[in-house]
């Protein structure tokens, strides 16, 4: 990781900036928060806090942070301002009003921390005319502009840690596992945690798998000698946890055993971050506040092939993200 040298920035004519969390929360955003209000501080801005993303913009929750505030709270998973899924903000109306909240307490930029429904409000705001900055920042890693976002890593790692435990269960009844993973549409996090937990099958939306596949992927497991055999499953797939679970229920005599279904669900978005969310957190926190003084409008802060860097907001919304399937072949490969 690259970073730029910190040391307050005066540029422009900011004074007063906002930040707020938004969507489903991810390990490292209060990384991102402290980063953002710090480094405002620092540059001589007032910095102020919304709570509970969009919804409190509109509702005016919105109060000063000073450094003390945003103390202790790196190590800390969830997001400290409070987050919410805001239908109202979809709305021009919505938006006319979180606008004139902003205008009314003199705030001269925005500093948005989420992922992709969060980025298209951020991107509906900045064509309204308002200087709004995004920060990379979902457990699915499905938002394009940036090769990953904060959160994803602390997410992958519990699932690894759920996958291992299954293995040790699996291998002393020699049964087979189905996990689910989180990632709304995107495979990204099953694909990973599939590949770094040395899953016998993945299955993600990108590429669905019918059931019999699944099925001789596990067969080939206990045919190689092992003694567990684990799918893992993306909560978007067509054929996700339920649907194979009932299928191989259904099936289970002539296909030669069971799958015991466990959907992680909730529990990969809490935890305290790992030390890469943590860093990415604070390089993307900061150098939004460095995009703002430079005068910046509408963009994402991201990470671009090892480097911080932004991309338009307007490409960001417009494009999906690819997933790189070699890595589905890959995993296939290193599970024989
Ligand atoms: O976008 C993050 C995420 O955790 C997705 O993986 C998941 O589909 C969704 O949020 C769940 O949303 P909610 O917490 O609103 O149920």
């Amino acid at each position: 990781m690259k970073y730029t040298n910190y040391s307050g920035f005066t540029e422009g004519m900011m004074k007063r900036i906002a930040v707020l969390t938004s969507g489903g929360d991810a390990p490292g955003m209060n990384a991102a928060i402290r980063a953002t209000v710090r480094t405002g501080l620092s540059s001589g801005w007032e910095v102020f806090g919304v709570r509970n993303g969009y919804a409190g913009l509109i509702a005016g929750a919105i109060a000063p942070l000073g450094a003390r505030d945003v103390g202790g709270i790196i190590q800390r998973g969830g997001t400290m301002l409070g987050s919410a899924r805001c239908r109202e903000f979809e709305t021009e109306i919505g938006q006319l009003a979180a606008l004139n909240q902003l205008r009314q307490r003199g705030i001269d930029g925005l500093v948005v921390i989420g992922g992709n429904g969060s980025q298209t409000g951020a991107h509906a705001l900045s064509m309204l005319g308002f200087p709004v900055v995004g920060v990379a920042s979902t457990i699915d890693n499905d938002l394009s502009g940036t090769d990953v976002t904060i959160g994803v890593t602390t997410a992958i790692d519990v699932a690894l840690e759920a996958i291992d435990r299954l293995k040790v269960t699996g291998a002393s009844h020699q049964r087979a596992f189905l996990i689910e993973v989180m990632g709304r549409k995107c495979g990204y996090l099953a694909l990973m945690a599939g590949l770094a937990g040395g899953a016998d099958s993945i299955v993600i939306p990108e590429q669905e798998a019918d059931p019999e596949r699944v099925a001789e992927d596990l067969r080939g497991a206990y045919a190689s000698g092992k003694a567990h055999a684990i799918v893992v499953v993306a909560e978007g797939a067509r054929n996700n946890g339920e649907q194979l679970g009932q299928y191989f229920h259904e099936h289970h005599e002539r296909i030669g055993f069971d799958l015991r279904v466990t959907k992680l669900g909730h529990v990969q978005r809490g935890g305290a971050p790992g030390a890469y969310d943590r860093m990415l957190g604070t390089l993307f926190g900061a150098a939004a506040t460095e995009q703002l003084a430079a005068g910046a409008h509408g963009v994402l802060v991201g990470m671009v092939k090892g480097e911080i860097a932004t991309t338009p907001l307007a490409e960001v919304v417009a494009n999906k993200k690819p997933l790189d399937l070699r890595l589905l072949e890959l995993a296939r490969m290193l599970a024989k």
